[in-house]
């Protein structure tokens, strides 16, 4: 079975070929970082246009790639949201298209189940296990009981880890996307030199919050006036400590409850494009052998946005003899797990 899979959701154009037996055979991303870095952050219609201006190109490319003839595809799988509305629009009715013309079905993929099943790409992992889901959008500690079978037990009441980073960045004057930039920066600071907070620390509960850190770091900026490079790395590095022990911190809370519902669950999975961080995976993968648990943390490629997730989405969802009407509606809000309660406080994040 081979699906093609795109994914035109927030600011990454892509287009790629899966196996059912788990070959990527072809994986093409265009990213519109460039249009988007003098604004310092996406511009959904610049976005919207952006995807239609080359997705076309790159499912030929990706089709020529994988040495693929349009008749071998089983099924063709586009997100179908959460996201950017008019870049969703833009898959799903290419992805309809494609599937009226070439009589296959048309899979819709909730764009955060990509992410969620991303590690069974890449490795044999059984359900249930515990996901930590980290991106610009995002960030949510969920149990993963099944496809389309998901718990929340956290998620942010302010900001996501990837919009903290890249609100930090913007702060400090490093580019856009932030998390690589604060990364790159941090890589030669000294976390230890600034105090910054410390959100929710021996608080129970899952929940995530960024929004003091965020304050602070911005009081601290204003402090200080002008930033010379020395001081962008301390802070960066400070700050970058900072979030990945409030994950780290938070997730320890979820282990605790993951392992309750399931006694038998061994697999800590880490989803998103903050998951790219080296830090965050470095104090993931202390927090995972303290609890014997074997952490996936897919390579970068497959954490930052991608059609290989959702192309293998489309693959676990179609095994399973899930296709989607031509009548979907692209969704902007599309919860994993419809009955988790709003997050307390303002947060209002799918
Ligand atoms: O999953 P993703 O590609 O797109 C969304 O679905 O949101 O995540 C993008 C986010 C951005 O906020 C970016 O700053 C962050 O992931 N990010 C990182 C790193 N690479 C990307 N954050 C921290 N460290 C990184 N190395
Ligand atoms: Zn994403």
């Amino acid at each position: 079975m081979i699906v093609l899979g795109l994914e035109t959701s927030c600011d990454e154009t892509a287009a790629a070929v899966v196996a059912e037996d788990k070959r990527v055979l072809a994986d093409e991303i265009l990213s519109q970082e460039a249009e988007h870095r003098p604004f310092g952050g996406i511009v959904p219609e610049v976005a919207a246009r952006g995807h239609l201006d080359h997705l076309d190109r790159l499912i030929t490319r990706a089709l020529e790639r994988a040495r693929t003839p349009w008749k071998s595809l089983a099924a063709v799988a586009a997100t179908g949201g959460p996201g950017l509305i008019g870049g969703v629009m833009v898959g799903v009715i290419t992805a309809k298209a494609i599937a009226s013309v070439r009589r296959i079905p048309f899979i819709a993929v909730n764009h955060l189940e990509g992410h969620a099943l991303s590690a069974r790409l890449i490795a044999d992992v059984a359900f249930p296990y515990l996901l930590l889901l980290v991106s610009g959008g995002h960030c949510q500690l969920l149990i993963v009981e099944g496809v389309g079978r998901y718990v929340r037990l956290g998620t942010t009441v302010d900001d996501a880890a990837g919009e903290a980073f890249d609100k930090a960045a913007k702060l400090l004057g490093l580019s856009y996307p932030g998390g690589p930039a604060i990364e790159r920066a941090a890589a030669t600071g000294d976390p230890g030199r600034f105090d910054l907070p410390r959100p929710l620390i021996g608080k129970p509960g899952c929940d995530f919050s960024f929004s003091g850190l965020k304050a602070a770091l911005a009081r601290r900026v204003r402090e200080l006036g002008a930033l010379d490079p020395e001081t962008v790395r301390d802070i960066a590095a400070a700050f970058q400590d900072r979030v990945a022990l409030h994950l780290a911190e938070r997730t320890r809370n979820a282990i605790a409850e993951f392992r309750t519902r399931h006694p038998s669950g061994d697999h800590l999975v880490v989803a998103g494009g903050v998951a790219a961080n080296t830090e965050i995976r470095a104090r993931l993968q202390r927090l995972a052998d303290e609890h014997s648990l074997r952490l996936i943390a897919p390579p970068a490629r497959l954490c930052t946005d991608n059609a290989a997730m959702i192309a293998w989405a489309g693959i676990e969802r179609l095994r399973l003899g899930l296709a989607d009407p031509l009548d979907f509606a692209a969704r902007p809000r599309w919860p994993l797990d419809p009955r988790a309660p709003k997050a307390p406080g303002a947060g209002v994040k799918a």
